[in-house]
């Protein structure tokens, strides 16, 4: 008889017995066969052994058979014995064929997410091999291969990997190594969590995706998935009952909305600028009031996105001076703000131009021609105080907030460029300011040095801070805000190198050491890192450094705060000294900014952000994971009443915002020789 109906029936008929039925020669039979299964060729023989005993087979007899839908619970695994079948997903149709020895329906098992895909039968007549959930998570949970990788059309779309942190809970975590945009996108609406306030995986995603899919790309693929619009492929309607339907919907929408939501409250102003984001808002608002099931089943998301909504009708021009950097603080910057600059020509006069603040090089000087009614061909030049001279491209964005503290933009016909010389207020001061702050106690200057930071700080962007490390030319995006935060470390690094070189009397001189050590270790009692690094930084520049009159003068006691000050910013291991310092300090904390962004390009300029054309999400994951750090030093608000200042804060406050500075390296150093000359 057996002879008779040759192996594969004999096979059909064992795998057919419910497991506890089969025999111990039933199982050796299964075994051999499961030894041939290309889908199993990576795991172990033990791991097989224990297979052979709960493998179910399943046979289906019309092609068009739906095996499972997408977005159903996953309860099994599947392995290809004969046919083939096509992976189905909505608003693409089918993605792949699998064929014999090929398996499906792991997904949904290891992330313990719906089913990302139908799987349709392709032939009449098909057989499988089934796991079930128990089973599987049972045998091969942990034996599971590390690397899931999808296909669409023979190309890879999406590589997850098993995380080294796996959850012990539950499913396995899988993360997202690499992609195609659309592919990560349509992975994290299908398979995050329902939690708004809580979402690490789809945070990377939102705060990262500008930098391989702009808004424009984004929206459409949210609003269809938001409204299933997707399931529209269906020739006919998804099968399922009408209950499992609307809840699936349902799902999508919310899943689609919470993304929305983390998205537009990463983005915050910046979505005013662009009409796509504006008017997909707009529409996902609209068409959801217009649906009175929708509107109740998600009802606790309605009011966020209600706020969201009206947000953007905001859009107000305003109007900023360079120069008037106490003008500059209160608000973000945005790309269509206009800026009044201050352009020279090389006579000394200048013109006033009024310009978006994200112009490029080539609108500045077509707006300059423009006032002063020449079609010469003009350069745009950045012109530094000791008379560098760096001809500005047409192509460079925001030009203004990335001059030099005392630089000056100057136009002019090429053949005057070498004839360009700085006007005589780029110098800065000829003498220190020492007699004014002398009176300010240096708790009180930290104070309003620190009030003035935060100012600037919760001005910048977190998207500035990806501007700037992948090149805001690409963006064509403003990083003003940062730039004018960058540049005030810049300043007060100057100022305590100008005040301490521009004071000829050696008493005094060790006052005003001492007046600094003091205001740093206020600065840093107000978390205000930045500019602890910036005084300690400007009281190591050679210029003062070197004043070794003054330094022998300083109390030991002094001195002893100095070093403690200049270990902390040690570089050798990698900063380590800092680094251990501010993880034991709670927000609100101002970092030392300067470092966070040599982090970010040192992860940008070490790794890829495509490869093979898939984007690299691990490094966007790492870029994230720093930018949540400057998130975590701004959330919990500077509290103003920390310090209780003396009666003159008014003049104090307009000190530190006006400080002046002399920005030339050579004219200081010249000006510490003059005090204190090269011993003999
Ligand atoms: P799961 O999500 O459990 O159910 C659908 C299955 O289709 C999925 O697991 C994968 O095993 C398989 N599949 C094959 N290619 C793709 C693809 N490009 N996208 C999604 N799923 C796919």
């Amino acid at each position: 008889f057996l002879a008779q109906i040759g192996p594969d029936a004999l096979l059909r008929m064992i795998l057919r017995k419910s497991p506890g039925q089969r025999t111990g020669d039933d199982l050796e039979i299964i075994y051999d066969e499961l030894l041939h299964i290309k889908a199993l060729a990576h795991l172990s023989n033990t791991v097989k052994r224990e297979l052979a005993s709960v493998v179910i087979f399943e046979s289906h007899a019309k092609a068009g058979t739906v095996l499972f839908n997408q977005g159903e619970e996953g309860t099994s695994w599947y392995i290809i014995l004969k046919g083939s079948v096509n992976v189905v997903i909505y608003g693409k149709g089918v993605v792949c064929t699998l064929h014999e020895g090929d398996d499906f329906g792991k997904l949904a098992l290891v992330t313990d997410s719906p089913r990302a895909a139908s799987i349709v039968l392709r032939e009449d007549n098909c057989h499988f091999l089934r796991v079930d959930k128990e089973d599987f998570n049972r045998i091969l949970r942990d034996v599971e291969a590390n690397t899931v990788r999808l296909k669409e059309h023979d190309q890879p779309v999406l590589v997850l990997e098993k995380s080294p942190r796996a959850s012990t809970l539950g499913s396995i975590k899988y993360t997202v190594i690499s992609g195609t945009p659309e592919k990560i996108l349509e992975h994290f609406l299908e398979t995050m969590r329902m939690d708004i306030h809580h979402n690490p995986a789809v945070d990377d995603f939102v705060l990262m995706h500008c930098v391989f899919m702009p808004n424009s790309q984004l929206c459409p693929v949210a609003f269809l998935f938001a409204f299933n619009l997707v399931c529209t492929y269906h020739a006919a309607s998804p099968p399922g009952s009408e209950q499992e339907r609307l809840e699936y919907a349902l799902n999508s929408k919310r899943r689609a909305l919470i993304m929305t939501l983390r998205w537009a409250n990463t983005h915050t102003y910046l979505l005013q600028e662009e009409p796509a984001a504006v008017s997909f808002l707009e529409e996902l608002y609209g068409s959801l009031s217009n649906d009175s099931r929708m509107l109740r089943a998600l009802k606790d998301l309605v009011p966020d996105l209600e706020k969201v909504v009206k947000l953007q009708y905001k859009t107000l021009i305003r109007q900023f001076s360079n120069g008037e950097e106490r003008l500059q603080k209160k608000q973000p910057i945005r790309n269509h703000d206009d800026i009044l600059l201050k352009v020279y020509c090389s006579d000394h006069t200048y013109t006033t131009i009024r310009i978006a603040v994200a112009a490029t090089g080539r609108e500045v000087i077509s707006a300059v021609m423009d006032k002063l009614g020449t079609t010469d061909e003009l350069l745009l030049v950045h012109l530094s105080s000791a008379g560098e001279k760096q001809i500005l491209k047409p192509n460079d964005v925001s030009v203004f907030s990335t001059l030099s503290i005392n630089g000056r933009l100057f136009a002019c016909p090429r053949e005057q460029l070498n004839s360009l010389t700085p006007l005589p207020d780029q110098e800065g001061p000829t003498a220190g300011s020492m007699s004014t702050f002398e009176l300010m106690s240096s708790k009180d200057l930290a104070y309003q040095m620190t009030m003035f930071d935060w100012e600037l700080f919760s001005c910048v962007h977190e998207h500035e801070l990806l501007y700037h490390t992948f090149g805001r030319q690409s963006f064509k995006r403003t990083t003003a805000n940062l730039d004018l935060f960058l540049r005030r470390f810049n300043q007060v690094q100057l100022w305590v190198v100008t005040e301490v070189c521009l004071c000829g009397q050696l008493s005094k001189r060790v006052q005003l050491l001492k007046k600094f050590i003091k205001i740093a270790a206020h600065c840093r009692e107000f978390k205000n890192l930045n500019s602890f690094f910036a005084i300690i930084m400007g009281m190591s520049n050679p210029a003062v450094s070197r004043l070794s009159q003054t330094w022998e003068k300083l109390p030991t006691k002094f001195k002893k705060f100095y070093a403690e000050f200049e270990n902390m910013m040690d570089p050798s291991r990698n900063h380590r000294s800092y680094r251990l310092t501010v993880t034991k300090l709670e927000p609100p904390i101002i970092p030392f900014v300067p470092l966070l962004l040599k982090d970010m390009t040192f992860t940008h300029e070490g790794n890829k952000t495509f490869i093979d054309s898939m984007v690299n999400f691990e490094k966007m994951r790492i870029i994230a994971n720093t930018i949540r750090q400057v998130r975590h030093c701004r959330s919990q608000p500077f509290n103003p009443d920390i310090c209780q200042p003396n009666k003159n804060q008014a003049e104090v406050r307009g000190y530190v915002r006006k400080l002046c500075v002399i920005d030339n390296q050579r004219a200081l150093t010249q000006l510490s020789y003059r005090l204190e000359p090269r011993r003999t």
